[in-house]
C-alpha cells in the first residue's frame, strides 16, 4: 500500500486516540522521535542517580537514608525500563549507551547542576520530580503504547519521590533557622533549573509541532510549565520560601502566576555540555560502565551456562 495511504491510516488511529504498538507501521520520522525521547528520558534517569547518590553516605538519619536508597533504585529501574521501551523500536541499548558516552546524545539539563547539602535533595524531589510528574502523566496517555504503559508505572514511583522531597523540604523549613536557610539556598538554586528542564519555549521547540500531531506530547512545554509553576508556588508559600524571582505574581484574571524572564542561554549552555557538573556527570557514567563490564560479562557467562546446560 501507498506510503500516503499508510500515514492517513496511522493519523487517522492517532487522531481516534487509539495506541500505536511496536509491530503496527509507522513513519519512520515517528519512529525516530520516540527513540530520541525515550532513549534521552532513560539516559536522564541513569545520570540522575548521581546527584542523590552523592548523599546516600551521608544522610542524616537512618531512616533518610533508606528512603534515599529506595528512591535512587527506583530512577534505575526508571532508565533499565525506558531502555527497554526504546528497544520495541528496533534499536539496541548499547548503542544508544555508546551514543551517550561519545556525548552524542542529551539528557536532562537538570542533572547537570551540584547537590551542594542535604537541602538539595528536598528540593529534587520536591522540585525535579515534581516537574517530571508534570511531563510524564501527560507522557503516559501518549500514541506509542511501550512508551505510554512505561510512564504509567513510572508516575506511581515518582509521586513518591515528589512526596519524600517535599516532606524533607517541610522538616527543613520548621526546623532552625539554620536548617531553613539551607531549604532556602536550594530553592534558590534549584528553582529556574526545574522550570528550564521542561524544555524551551514552545517558539524555541523545534519538535513540539510535530509530537503533538502525533500525540506523543499532548500538552506543550510552556503549558506543563505553567501547571508546573501554579502547583509549586502555593507550596513553597505553605514552606514559608520565597522562590526567587521577584518578578513572580499571581494573575486574579487568568488564575495562573506570570514568571519573570527565563534565561534561556544559560540552559542552552547546559544543554551544549557546559554546565556545573557535565564533565563529571558524563565522565561517571563512563567510568560506571566501564567499571561494571565485569559484572556484565559474568552475568552473560552465567546465563550462557544455564541455558547450555538446560539445552544438553
Ligand atoms: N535537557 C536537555 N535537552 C533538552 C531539554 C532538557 N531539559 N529540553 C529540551 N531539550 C532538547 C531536546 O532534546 C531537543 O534536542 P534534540 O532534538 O537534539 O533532542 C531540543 O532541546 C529542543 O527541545 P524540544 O522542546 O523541541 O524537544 P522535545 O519536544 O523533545 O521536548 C522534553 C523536550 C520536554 C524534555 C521532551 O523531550 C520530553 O518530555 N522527554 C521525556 C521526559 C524526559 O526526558 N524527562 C527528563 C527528565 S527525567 C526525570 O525527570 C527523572 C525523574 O526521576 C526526576
Amino acid at each position: 500500500m501507498e506510503d500516503s495511504i499508510l500515514l492517513e491510516k496511522f493519523q487517522e488511529k492517532i487522531d481516534k486516540g487509539l495506541k500505536i504498538e511496536p509491530k503496527d507501521w509507522m513513519p519512520e520520522a515517528y519512529r525516530k522521535q520516540l527513540i530520541r525521547m525515550m532513549s534521552q528520558h532513560a539516559h536522564s534517569e541513569i545520570v540522575g542517580m548521581l546527584p542523590e547518590g552523592n548523599w546516600i553516605t551521608r544522610a542524616p538519619s537512618l531512616r533518610r537514608k533508606a528512603v534515599l536508597l529506595a528512591k535512587v533504585q527506583d530512577e534505575a529501574g526508571h532508565g533499565l525500563y525506558l531502555y527497554s521501551a526504546a528497544e520495541t523500536l528496533g534499536i539496541d541499548r548499547t548503542e544508544l549507551l555508546d551514543q551517550l558516552f561519545t556525548g552524542k546524545a542529551k539528557y536532562s539539563s537538570i542533572f547537570n547542576y551540584p547537590s551542594l547539602t542535604w537541602a538539595d535533595i528536598g528540593a529534587i524531589g520536591w522540585l525535579v520530580d515534581g516537574a517530571a510528574i508534570m511531563n510524564q502523566t501527560m507522557l503516559a496517555r501518549g500514541s506509542y503504547g511501550p512508551y505510554s504503559r512505561a510512564m504509567v508505572r513510572i508516575c506511581k514511583e515518582e509521586s513518591f519521590h515528589n512526596r519524600q522531597g517535599y516532606e524533607i523540604m517541610l522538616t527543613l523549613s520548621n526546623g532552625s533557622p539554620a536548617q531553613k536557610a539551607m531549604a532556602q539556598d536550594a530553592l534558590n538554586r534549584w528553582w529556574w533549573p526545574a522550570i528550564m528542564m521542561l524544555g524551551p519555549s514552545d517558539a524555541a521547540s523545534p519538535n513540539t509541532e510535530q509530537l503533538m500531531r502525533w500525540k506523543v506530547k499532548l500538552e506543550t512545554n510552556d503549558e506543563i510549565r505553567q501547571r508546573f509553576i501554579d502547583r509549586t508556588i502555593p507550596q513553597a508559600d505553605f514552606l514559608g520560601l520565597t522562590v526567587p524571582d521577584n518578578d513572580m505574581k499571581f494573575n486574579e484574571t487568568t488564575g495562573h502566576y506570570e514568571h519573570g524572564t527565563i534565561n534561556w542561554k544559560e540552559f542552552f549552555d547546559v544543554v551544549a555540555g557546559n554546565g556545573p557538573c557535565n564533565k563529571k556527570r558524563l565522565k561517571a557514567r563512563v567510568d560506571a560502565d566501564k567499571n561494571g563490564a565485569w559484572v556484565r560479562a559474568a552475568a552473560h557467562a552465567y546465563a550462557n551456562k544455564k541455558a547450555a546446560a538446560k539445552a544438553a
